[in-house]
């Protein structure tokens, strides 16, 4: 196969930042992407309706001309987050997800939620008007290993959640382990779960052997081998639970090769063709169309999108190592392998 053309692809887990980052990352994404679950992790975070549609306006303003992109806006969830504001938001449409980051847990996680019956009353509301709940899926609890942070939040969060409110529809968020695998797989209708580019990629090893590579470093961490295998197992068997969520997360050089360094890949330059290389290898490419732009809208309950894009396979495509923000470099994932999947529009 030489060229693929496929229903143009929604990206259901990104990070856009805001102001000069915002501006410079935007383009990135609507070059291939008709929509986007909007991730509310800015400082200060968007809690309310009203910060969702400041939020969404300066997304707009931002958009390169012509484009048709639409930001699928999210509210974050905290303790205090009102009934009332969200059903509001929820039924004019300005909000299609909510977010839930337990707190401390990744970026801009502070606000999170710590005590989890505190928000008991909202996940009943959300499941009553269906709206989706996207979850940031590790604990927190400093005891337990950063490794092994999805399968407990699997056992002690996740899933009494959702005994306790079964209508509630779930999206396990940048799953990394076979353990997210088989609970998205076997949980029925209400859950659906994303994977990223950069976890079908990367493995933990890619992150430390050989010196550590701040540019492999997110959260969820990337864990064994065998998690990885799972993840592309899952990504390309066409199943209707598993669909692209790029956690595309840009951070500037600086705050990535520090000492300290901040969590993210920023993907959303090249996903399209790292993703038909990896489902080329896996020779599945005839299922890249489920897992970028069906799947995800089916589980939304929303229309894939009318227009395409195409893929055509030829010699290595080159894509910048950096983009400029404004604010600095922000440093594109490298996969490490050449890619031949060029997309055009
Ligand atoms: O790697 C990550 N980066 N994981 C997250 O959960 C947050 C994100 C960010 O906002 O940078
Ligand atoms: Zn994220």
């Amino acid at each position: 196969m030489t060229t693929l053309t496929i229903r143009r692809p929604d990206d259901w887990h990104l990070h856009l930042r805001d102001g000069a980052m915002l501006k410079a990352v935007l383009p990135e994404t609507t070059r291939h992407f008709a929509r986007a679950i909007i991730m509310p992790n800015l400082v200060p975070p968007v809690v309310t309706a009203a910060d969702a549609a400041a939020y969404r306006d300066r997304i707009l303003s931002a958009k390169p001309d012509g484009s048709k992109f639409k930001p699928l806006m999210t509210l974050y969830l905290t303790e205090d987050t009102e009934v009332s504001d969200l059903r509001a938001a929820a039924e004019i449409g300005l909000i299609t997800a909510v977010k839930l980051y337990p707190a401390g847990a990744t970026t801009n996680s502070a606000s999170g939620v710590r005590d989890f019956s505190k928000v008991k009353r909202v996940l009943e509301n959300m499941a009553q008007i269906g709206l989706p709940l996207c979850v940031h899926g590790e604990v927190t609890d400093t005891e337990i290993d950063i490794f092994d942070r999805e399968a407990v939040f699997i056992d002690r969060v996740l899933d009494p959640i959702r005994r306790d409110i079964p209508g509630l529809k779930v999206i396990m968020e940048h799953i990394t382990t076979k353990d997210g695998v088989d609970y998205v797989r076997t949980g029925g209708d209400n859950i659906g779960g994303t994977i990223t580019t950069h976890h079908l990629v990367i493995n933990r090893n890619h992150i430390l052997v050989g010196g550590i590579k701040p540019h492999y470093y997110c959260l969820p961490v990337a864990k064994r081998e065998e998690h990885r295998l799972a993840l592309r197992a899952a990504a390309t068997s066409g199943e209707a639970s598993f669909f692209l969520g790029t956690d595309s997360a840009p951070h500037i050089d600086p705050l990535k090769e520090n000492a300290c360094g901040c969590a993210g890949c920023f993907t959303a330059t090249n996903t399209m063709s790292v993703l038909a290389e990896i489902f080329e290898q896996e020779d599945a490419l005839d299922r890249l169309e489920a897992f970028t732009s069906l799947n995800g809208p089916a589980f939304y309950g929303l229309e894939p999108n009318d227009d395409t894009i195409t893929l055509t396979r030829g010699a290595p495509v080159t894509y910048p190592d950096k983009i400029e923000s404004g604010d600095g470099p922000v440093t594109v994932f490298d996969p490490g392998f050449p890619l031949h999947w060029q997309v055009s529009a």
